[in-house]
């Protein structure tokens, strides 16, 4: 895999950047003291080795709706066959492991609550309350232009970041392969037959990033110290 080395220059002077870092630790609990204690835990177990390039926390909205007010994950896969979308297959180098994309989108809020509902379906090609597929979804909604059956499977979660005044989504995706999940960044940009995503006219990529996320099992044996059991 690569890193996300070049901002991706798409249709119409629409950028995404590329905001690459070395490494991410990614720490999830319910109490926000815990993973903040964890944190710095961390950042005090790795000084010297590597500094804070960036922090963002981010926390569920309304059980599984990102902040533009849809329910995101509908498509995904099961957790049944997630691995399969997601994890490297068993006898190549990193099986079972995964590619992460980490993405930081700034929302233009004012501007998208503007819309009436049904244009702002129109433009994610589901409807708002139940998230159901609209029919004959125009080929620039974000689901026409991240079309899993023309791209291939991906494991993906929206986490909301940020305050009243200034907030959007972290797009969490991992794939099992990095080309899914670069392909549809371009698709978004406009750089894949077709036009670029109606929902990028309403939200701003702020960061871009992959990372390699070993699985357990290669973190056990890096540690060196197998467990008893
Ligand atoms: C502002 C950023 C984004 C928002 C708010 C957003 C939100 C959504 C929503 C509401 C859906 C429809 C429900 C669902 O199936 O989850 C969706 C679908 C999807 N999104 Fe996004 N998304 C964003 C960025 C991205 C990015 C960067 C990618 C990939 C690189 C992506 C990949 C997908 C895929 C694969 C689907 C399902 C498409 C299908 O029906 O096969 N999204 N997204």
């Amino acid at each position: 895999m690569e890193g996300f080395n070049k901002e991706i220059q798409g249709a119409e002077g629409f950028v995404m950047p590329s905001t690459q870092h070395d490494a991410l630790v990614w720490l999830s609990g319910g109490a926000y003291d815990v993973v903040f204690d964890m944190a710095r835990s961390v950042i005090r177990d790795l000084a010297g080795l590597a500094c804070l390039g960036q922090e963002t926390s981010s926390w569920s909205y309304r059980h599984d709706r990102d902040l533009t007010g849809f329910i995101d994950g509908s498509e995904n896969p099961t957790l049944l066959d997630a691995p399969l979308a997601a994890l490297l297959p068993e006898g190549v180098p990193g099986a079972a492991g995964t590619i992460l994309l980490l993405q930081k989108w700034k929302h233009q809020t004012a501007k998208w609550e503007a819309l009436p509902i049904d244009q702002q379906e129109r433009i994610m090609g589901r409807t708002k309350l139940d998230s159901i597929e609209l029919e004959n979804k125009p080929s620039d909604s974000h689901v026409a232009r991240t079309d899993q059956d023309k791209f291939g499977s991906i494991f993906r979660r929206n986490m909301p970041y940020g305050n009243v005044d200034d907030h959007g989504t972290v797009f969490v995706g991992f794939s099992a392969e990095q080309k899914r999940l670069s392909t549809m960044l371009n698709s978004m940009a406009g750089l894949v037959a077709g036009a670029r995503d109606a929902l990028t006219r309403f939200t701003q990529p702020l960061t871009g990033s992959y990372y390699f996320v070993p699985s357990v099992e290669s973190l056990r044996r890096l540690r060196g110290n197998p467990d008893p059991a």
